[in-house]
């Protein structure tokens, strides 16, 4: 956990502007700055960031938040790693609990390391003319090596040597680029291979991957597990696919270092690849933050449709009805790397196009599988559905797949849901991450709410007893004041106050509203409004009472404090409310 404070003390440090320039190019435009959305594409810069605010908005696409929002979002990375990185930029220790801050001060020399490590097989590559025809005759260009920068590990015993004065460190063992043998001898673990270094999202090396030139057992060496690399959580070829991803919506996943360097060579960008492991559960979460659609290739051999059943399990538990999860097992016995470089991108990208979505993949395995042309068979299909239907977290895709099961197993939908125990839609784990109810723009909180966002602090003169709590928006005003009333809330604009707000029920409001809110607005207009308002509340609030008491006139009659309280509520009782309509803010 990283403690609030700390969240906005480095929102105050960082200027969002500054973040954003580090990977979109900014141009000022009266406040604001702007640029073509990095999250969609487009001609004309509907992208904006507001130093005041310390919020970006893309009026495209809808994209907003904070800086770290930003970071999340254009990185693929989470919140933790977001605020690491910001606060690494403006100099803050995170102060994080004493078990992490232990195990990040001894990645840093690690990581170290394998920096140096990967220059030095780089340059190696320049002088070997064996690994560069190795790579020439594997059809990729000097630009493509670079890219990725391949390297190549030199054939000898302590090549390392050359870059590590003390080749008895033990961090290079700890680091996985040294071996230590029962005698006691340390040599390189990578020696006469070509070298895939693998980098994490922020462009660290954390490992490698060694391919033997030419035949050769084993084929690749692979870094072992360190602290630096955890296998099952990395996906190669991240950090060079990110733009191309954005661009698509859409990652391809494939099996090898190969197939990635080998699609990019041949303009397929948007790709990565799992390590040499099954999809696993982090593979499935990091890529389903990257895009809205995921396309896993598969070689098609047993291992291939393994492994392709394996990520549609996977999958299922971490996929939402706005994301599409898709199977293509390539034709013939071609890797995508052999595909592409025999039929070219077209065809490639037409077999992308045609790949299996999720949900028909996992019909059809299913119907393979069980043969319900028989009773037993239709049997067999509602318990071979049971643990996958249990598992699927998209509320609607599967009430989708309980209706196309139960049509081939010949029983009614009820029945499979009562023979799987799914639970009923409403109580998904999903559903409470929605808004439990419609805002209404018209309604006086939703105004004082966008007001408020500007100037936090003037919910200390709102009339708080006569807000609405039933609506989500007087929920949300109620937050803010309450977070101002204890001193919580910096101010700090949108950004601040959205991040203080994450993770929370207002949240999803907040941002909302925010979005729609970029421009400058004058400050005057802006207390125009917020006091019109106010007096919008209390004159509904007068009206309400006065309808109370004047039901209760022609009922049973009012007594005499009644009979006052009520030509004194009438005179105060002006025309009519004052419009609040006007500009908009
Ligand atoms: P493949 O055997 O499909 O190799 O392994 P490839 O990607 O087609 O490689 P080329 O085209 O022959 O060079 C797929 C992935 O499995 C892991 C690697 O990550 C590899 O990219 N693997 C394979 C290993 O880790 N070790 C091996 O010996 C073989
Ligand atoms: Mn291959």
């Amino acid at each position: 956990m990283i403690p609030e404070s700390f969240v906005q003390e480095l929102l105050a440090r960082i200027d969002i502007v500054d973040v954003v320039e580090r990977y979109v190019p900014l141009r000022k435009a009266g406040a604001n700055y702007s640029a073509c959305c990095p999250f969609h594409s487009e001609k004309t810069p509907s992208f904006t960031v507001s130093p005041s605010k310390q919020f970006y908005h893309c009026f495209g696409c809808g994209a907003h938040g904070s800086a770290i929002g930003f970071l999340m979002q254009h990185a693929g990375i989470g919140f933790i790693e977001a605020v690491e990185d910001l606060a690494s930029s403006a100099g803050l220790q995170v102060p994080h609990e004493e078990r992490n801050r232990v195990e990040r001060a001894k990645k840093a020399p690690l990581t170290e390391l394998m920096a140096r490590a990967m220059v030095f097989y780089r340059e190696q590559l320049k002088a070997s003319p064996k690994a560069v025809d190795y790579l020439k005759g594997r059809g990729l260009t000097g630009e493509i090596a670079a890219k990725f920068s391949l390297g190549y590990a030199p054939d000898g015993w302590q090549g390392l040597q050359q870059v590590f004065a003390d080749y008895n460190d033990p961090a290079l063992v700890e680091c996985g680029l040294v071996i230590v043998n029962e005698q006691g001898r340390r040599y390189d673990r990578f020696r006469d291979r070509v070298m895939f270094p693998i980098l994490d999202q922020r462009g660290n090396v954390i490992g490698f991957g060694g391919r033997v030139i030419g035949e050769g057992e084993p084929k690749y060496l692979n870094s072992p597990e360190t602290p630096l690399f955890e296998k099952g959580r990395e996906l190669y070829g991240l950090p060079q696919a990110r733009k191309a991803i954005q661009e698509e919506d859409t990652v391809l996943v494939v099996e090898g270092y190969m197939d990635v360097v080998g699609l990019v060579q041949s303009g397929v960008e948007n790709v990565v690849a799992t390590l040499g492991t099954a999809a696993t559960d982090a593979n499935v979460q990091k890529l389903l933050k990257q895009a809205n659609r995921v396309v896993f290739c598969f070689d098609r051999d047993s291992a291939g449709d393994r492994a392709a059943w394996r990520a549609m399990e996977v999958s299922l538990s971490h996929l939402a009805d706005n994301k599409l999860v898709e199977i293509l097992q390539m034709p013939g016995n071609q890797d995508p790397d052999e595909f592409i470089r025999e039929h070219g991108r077209e065809a490639f990208v037409r077999q992308t196009r045609s790949a299996t979505r999720l949900s028909e993949f996992l019909l059809r395995e299913l119907v393979k599988q069980t043969n319900p042309s028989t009773a037993e068979g239709r049997a067999m299909l509602v318990h071979a559905a049971k643990p996958l239907l249990q598992k699927m977290s998209a509320p609607i895709l599967r009430v989708q797949l309980t209706k196309e099961v139960a049509q081939r197993a010949q029983v009614s939908q009820a029945e499979v849901e009562a023979q799987c125990g799914l639970k009923p839609l409403a109580r998904s784990r999903y559903a409470p991450a929605q808004m439990k109810q419609r805002p209404i723009p018209s309604s006086v909180e939703y105004k004082l709410l966008q007001i408020v966002l500007h100037k936090p602090e003037w919910t200390a003169r709102l009339p708080l007893e006569l807000i609405d709590r039933d609506r989500v928006e007087g929920e949300a005003l109620n937050a803010i004041a309450d977070a101002i009333d204890h001193g919580e809330l910096p101010a700090g604009g949108f950004g601040m106050l959205l991040e203080f707000f994450r993770d929370t029920p207002h949240e999803a409001l907040i941002a909302a509203i925010a979005a729609n809110m970029v421009e400058e607005v004058d400050l005057g207009a802006l207390e125009g409004m917020f006091n019109d308002s106010i007096l919008r509340l209390r004159q509904t609030a007068l009206t309400a009472e006065i309808e109370v008491l004047n039901a209760r006139a022609k009922q049973e009659g009012l007594n005499a404090d009644e009979r006052k309280r009520l030509t004194e509520l009438l005179a105060r009782k002006r025309p009519g409310p004052p419009s609040t309509s006007g500009t908009p803010i």
